[in-house]
């Protein structure tokens, strides 16, 4: 859609219903000053809890109470005066899930006559790490970025703002999928990755050996979908055994799931930081969050690349929020590549690159 020049001076309504967090956040921009005024998520994860993980049909439904609660919350008395651009997670995600959000924005757009631009979530993913101000200061391209998810394992090499490409990825289950799915094997809540990153404290991870699948491969592909096959039979002989050894068992599978994954996306992530001499590493997503991975691949960036730049995402946006995809639609708009309202539809397999 053709565009005006973009102003250098702009608020963003980030809005965010991709899978089971309802999000909406205002991001003010002034050059080279970012500022996050509002930062509202609505967590659906005591809902589908009771199910052991997301149902896509009451994600959908529970979204619309919510957004329209966090949307009346955020404009206020301003209404249409507290934005100048509409961002909106169109893909990837829950397809009746992501309509929520982006029949909201839509309306928005028509009814504000503001510009609207449907961004990737992955990309919002990427730019919760350059919502941190220490982050910013360092970013300088090429980039890679390890993202890491519920539904998405990736490598992503950043050439620049929208310049994109692939360069590893997971074959099969994503890692948050890994930790979520060893989890419940062992009768641990959804989401799984915190469950078992809290037990593993107290583990041993030599107590159980499990497969690094992929690690000797020379591609930067990665593989997790065999590693629940081993949780499950390394499992099995402690189910009916004494509470109190079986916690013990428990924390220390946990540490080896843990230790499993880590290691695998560590490698993975260096591998490819090397064969493309980047100059920043990145790593963001929900698994961001686990405090093993955060400090392993942050030593072995010091050790191995110590020219490298480690930009891990900004804590306070690591899980899905709508700060991080108001952020990837500034980018979007800095780029002047706007959507149009009337045809911007949701995109449930949007690939990054
Ligand atoms: O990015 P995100 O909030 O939602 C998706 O876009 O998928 O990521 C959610 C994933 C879940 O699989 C959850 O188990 C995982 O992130 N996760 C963690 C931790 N916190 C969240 N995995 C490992 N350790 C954590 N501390
Ligand atoms: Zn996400």
């Amino acid at each position: 859609m053709p565009a005006k020049k973009p102003s250098r001076n702009v608020t963003v309504i980030g809005i965010e219903t991709s899978c089971d967090e309802t999000a909406i956040s205002l991001l003010s921009a002034n050059g080279s000053t970012v500022r996050v005024k509002t930062h509202l998520v609505s967590s659906q994860v005591p809902i589908h809890q009771k199910y052991g993980g997301v149902v896509p049909e009451v994600a959908a439904r529970s979204h619309v109470p919510e957004l329209v609660s966090l949307l009346t919350q955020t404009l206020g008395k301003k209404k249409f005066k507290a934005f100048d651009v509409i961002a909106v997670t169109s893909g990837p995600g829950l397809a009746t899930a992501l309509r929520v959000g982006l029949e909201s924005a839509r309306m928005l757009a028509f009814l504000s006559g503001k510009p609207i631009i449907g961004v990737n979530h992955l990309e919002g993913h990427l730019a919760s790490a350059w919502l941190n101000p220490k982050n910013r200061l360092k970013w300088k391209f090429p980039l890679l970025a390890l993202i890491v998810s519920g539904g998405h394992t990736e490598l992503v090499l950043m050439n620049g703002f929208g310049k994109y490409r692939i360069v590893g990825q997971t074959r099969d289950d994503a890692a948050g999928e890994a930790f979520d799915k060893s989890a419940k094997l062992m009768g641990l809540p959804y989401p799984g990755g915190p469950a078992i990153a809290k037990l593993a404290l107290e583990g041993n991870p030599d107590e159980f050996k499990l497969p690094r699948p992929m690690l000797q491969d020379p591609s930067l592909d990665m593989s997790f979908s065999g590693l629940k096959t081993a949780v499950r039979l390394a499992w099995e002989p402690w189910k009916n055994v004494a509470a109190e050894r079986k916690e013990l068992a428990k924390r220390h599978l946990a540490a080896s799931v843990q230790t499993a994954i880590v290691e695998v996306l560590v490698e993975k992530t260096i591998r490819a930081a090397k064969k493309y001499k980047v100059k920043g590493v990145l790593l963001v997503g929900g698994v961001s969050a686990n405090a093993m991975l955060r400090e392993e691949l942050g030593k072995r960036v010091k050790k191995d690349l110590p020219k490298v730049a480690y930009l891990p995402s900004d804590r306070a946006y690591i899980t899905d929020n709508a700060a991080m995809i108001a952020a990837a639609g500034l980018w979007r708009y800095r780029m002047n590549d706007l959507d149009d309202w009337k045809k911007l539809d949701a995109n449930p397999e949007w690939n990054l690159g």
